[in-house]
């Protein structure tokens, strides 16, 4: 008993048609931060470690269960049509009859509850053991929300929702998050009791609390601090508005934890990402994924960095874009460079303007200044890659690697037909094509040897004079 009645199942509701959004995306995928609405909801009550976890989809859900096939373990129960969140919480009674334990309930289109929050609510309404426990805040502008009710003795009466409240309940400032705990042995029982007499005519789940109150069972209520973190997200401009709380919020934690940003409100920093002390971000930067930047860097302007580490003391200058990639301390990359997915850029090398690299190992102190394109290529420390260089890694249905080893000079505009490996040390005379290995300390050329005709030009013009 003991053991099932501590049992924890996680509702979410996501099966309204989120009409406000005005858009063809189900709202649950649209994204905040770069991070699905559903996945802020489910990674944060993964904290519980619910025992079930069951997602109400209904409204383009087939759309939103595809989505979601990167997260298994989840159960979806189809709410077709929607006639309400007490409703909703009925399709998911298959998964959940003869349950002993706690739901807990979550909207999701609320993404920025904290975990601290669910586990203060599931403690408040063990400890009480409650029918329901309800999370609401203070808000200095409630409009929209469902209100608390309460006698004037502050014992709960129940939650009226905006559109059925009278001019004096839509001054009441205490709002229901719609984040729920509930006993199951009560619950669905009493949600069949729930009707649609409002102006929606939709089965609401807040009526619960009142009939709960009728029937004498304990409804809790536990309030949230910090209103941000239960604010649901209608419409495309509350989801940009969220979005910007949550950098900022960053942004000004990095500053308190000495990064300097020169200009907070053009600085956009997801909520994951890391910068150490002494850094200098300068305005439209952009710190995005699990983006790790060491002390005493410096990113300028315009630059957009995705999913890398940054070692310390490395220069990003102006309008990089940096995806998924690892440069170690001191490195200098930019203006205009592109480092795509799995580059790795080793102490004090230089990456210069409009290089593009994609999965290459540039080694220590090695140096692709000028216009470049090294792609699937490991090359060693102390390479001088010359301005023009590309590495001609695809041969039309393959990608084939190139090894540049230590110390190799590369001249300018040489092409690297790859498989191929330029031995170390060795010398690349400009204009080259190679097709064949480089063996070490070697020079190769490979291009026509220059033709010189001594006067042609003066011969030239005399002829064309003859002619006329
Ligand atoms: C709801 C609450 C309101 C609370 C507010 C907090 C009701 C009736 N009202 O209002 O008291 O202050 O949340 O954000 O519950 N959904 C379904 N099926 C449906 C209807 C809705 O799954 O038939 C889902 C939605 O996808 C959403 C959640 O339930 O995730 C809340 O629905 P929404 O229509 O946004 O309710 P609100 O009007 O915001
Ligand atoms: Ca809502």
């Amino acid at each position: 008993m003991a053991d099932s009645a501590s049992d924890l199942h996680l509702l979410v509701l996501a099966a309204g048609k989120g009409t406000r959004m005005k858009a063809r995306l189900p709202k649950v995928l649209h994204r905040l931060n770069g991070r699905r609405l559903i996945d802020y909801v489910l990674d944060t009550a993964a904290v519980l470690a619910p025992r079930s976890t069951t997602l109400v989809v209904g409204h383009q859900g087939e759309d939103v269960r595809a989505a979601l096939a990167d997260r298994p373990g989840l159960q979806f129960a189809i709410q077709e049509p929607q006639l309400g969140t007490g409703h909703a919480v009925l399709q998911a009674r298959p998964f959940l009859e003869g349950r002993a334990g706690t739901a807990i309930l979550l909207s999701a289109d609320v993404p920025l509850l904290r975990a601290t929050t669910l586990r203060r609510l599931l403690e408040h309404h063990r400890s009480h053991e409650a029918a329901a426990t309800v999370v609401t805040a203070h808000l200095e502008r409630p409009y929209g929300y469902g209100r608390i009710v309460r006698a004037a003795d502050g014992r709960l009466i129940g939650i009226v929702e905006e559109r059925d409240a009278s001019p004096d309940q839509r001054k009441i400032k205490e709002i229901n998050s719609g984040i729920y705990a509930f006993d199951l042995a009560p619950l669905f029982d009493a949600i069949e009791r729930i009707g649609a007499d409002n102006s929606q005519r939709e089965y609401y789940l807040p009526d619960l609390v009142a009939i709960y109150r009728r029937s004498g069972l304990g409804v809790e209520t536990i309030v949230v601090d910090d209103p941000t973190e239960i604010r649901g997200v209608n419409s495309q401009s509350e989801l940009a508005e969220l979005g910007s709380i949550v950098r900022q919020t960053r942004v000004a934690e990095l500053m308190a934890a000495g990064v300097t940003v020169e200009d907070p409100a053009t600085t956009y920093v997801g909520p994951d990402v890391d910068v150490g002390p002494d850094t200098v971000l300068h305005p439209n930067v952009y710190l995005e994924g699990r983006t790790r930047i060491g002390p005493a860097c410096e990113i300028h302007a315009g630059s957009r960095i995705v999913d890398s580490t940054i070692g310390e003391g490395t220069v990003v200058r102006n309008y990089c874009v940096i995806e998924g990639s690892t440069l170690g301390p001191r490195v200098r990359v930019g203006p205009f460079a592109h480092l795509r997915p799995e580059s790795d850029v080793h102490e004090e090398a230089h990456v210069g303007n409009f290089v593009e690299l994609k999965k290459t190992v540039l080694g220590r102190g090695s140096k692709a200044n000028h216009l470049a394109y090294l792609g699937d290529a490991t090359i060693g420390a102390g390479v001088n890659v010359g301005a023009g260089t590309i590495t001609c890694n695809y041969d039309g249905t393959t990608k084939h690697p190139t090894v540049i080893e230590d110390g190799v000079f590369v001249g300018s505009d040489s092409q690297l037909v790859a498989p191929v490996t330029i031995g170390k040390g060795a010398y690349v005379a400009a204009g080259s094509s190679i097709t064949e290995d480089v063996p070490a300390g070697s020079l190769a050329i490979a291009r026509s040897r220059q033709v010189v005709k001594d006067g042609w030009v003066e011969a030239h013009r005399r002829r064309r004079a003859g002619e006329e």
